[in-house]
């Protein structure tokens, strides 16, 4: 059944574990991140991007997030807005039935970053509805040459979080979104995580959580993609991170590329065929596939 971020990840703070938060745009991506849910019994994140809302003009999602808890009644499952940009579309979230939403106003200074949180706070959890909030700029450290990209500093964490009352934080440790997060190897500030925690005491969230896996990049490549250069944070990078204090992961490139790594060999080997059915039924199953293992990495495998 549907739960709030707040409820769910207080739990995963309780037994020790961390929850996946999957992006959904379509039908067969909410059916294989609950097929997965279901196949590991694990508590489930659902996010919807602006883009993801627009994609199915609103009510398609709507309907197919009510289907997932309709059809899943003892998974708990978080329907949460994934970077929301105003007040504005966190209302339209939370009248399409989210029990949570991300307010990202990390691109603002700290003041009107705070006013913009404290507003959607407000507004949230009048409604019984939690946030996430961000403060620091994603991006590769050691590819930082014009110095844009800003690590989430802990003590000016501490008075955001204080002055904003968000129920989770997005922290910037030098993820990125996206297929292309490293040029050499993957360089993460995870010392950063525990001296955050230590002062917010609240879940921390880590976006540009793909791990890329070299089998599905070898996959698309091989059947006529172009990834040359891809580079995700290890699996164990993750771990780790969740023992430090991160309580939800976000991962939408994984799923990206399971799907199109399916479609791409089904196209190639099998020339003559043509019922979509045929490749984005293998597709679902093979998003199942990848979250299923990210579930069961991140320890939420069996909590529900
Ligand atoms: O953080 C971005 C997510 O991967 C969603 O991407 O805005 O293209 O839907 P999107
Ligand atoms: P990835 O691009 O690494 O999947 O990150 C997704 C994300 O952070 C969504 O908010
Ligand atoms: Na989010
Ligand atoms: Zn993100």
């Amino acid at each position: 059944g549907l739960v709030t971020l707040r409820q769910c990840l207080q739990e995963a703070e309780r037994a020790d574990y961390g929850v996946g938060a999957f992006n959904v745009n379509n039908m067969e991506q909410v059916q294989g991140i609950m097929m997965a849910a279901r196949q590991a019994r694990s508590p489930v994140i659902l996010q919807a991007s602006r883009g993801a809302l627009k994609y199915t003009n609103f009510v398609y999602l709507k309907h197919l997030l009510q289907a997932a808890l309709e059809e899943n009644p003892d998974i708990p499952v978080v329907i949460h807005l994934d970077h929301g940009d105003s007040l504005e579309t966190v209302k339209t979230a939370i009248s399409l039935g989210f029990s949570s939403v991300m307010i990202d106003g990390s691109h603002l200074e700290f003041e009107d970053n705070v006013a913009l949180t404290r507003s959607v706070v407000e507004y949230a959890h009048d409604h019984g509805v939690s946030v996430e909030a961000e403060l620091g700029t994603l991006g590769g450290i050691e590819e930082d040459v014009q110095g844009t990209v800003k690590l989430t500093d802990p003590a000016q964490a501490e008075i955001f979080v204080e002055r904003t009352g968000c129920d989770a934080l997005a922290v910037a440790i030098g993820t990125s979104h996206g297929a292309y997060k490293f040029k050499a190897e993957p360089k993460l500030a995870l010392d950063l995580i525990p001296e955050i925690y230590r002062r917010v005491r609240i879940p921390l969230v880590m976006h540009g959580s793909s791990s890329v896996p070299v089998e599905l990049v070898e996959e698309v490549n091989r059947f006529g993609g172009s990834l040359a250069g891809s580079k995700g944070v290890p699996v164990e990078s993750i771990q780790r991170a969740i023992q430090l204090g991160v309580r939800k992961i976000n991962v939408d490139t994984d799923i990206r590329l399971a799907v199109t790594a399916t479609i791409r060999r089904f196209f190639a080997e099998q020339p003559a065929k043509f019922d979509p059915r045929e490749y984005l039924g293998p597709a679902r199953e093979a998003i199942a596939r990848v979250v299923r293992s990210r579930m069961e990495a991140f320890g939420s495998a069996g909590h529900a």
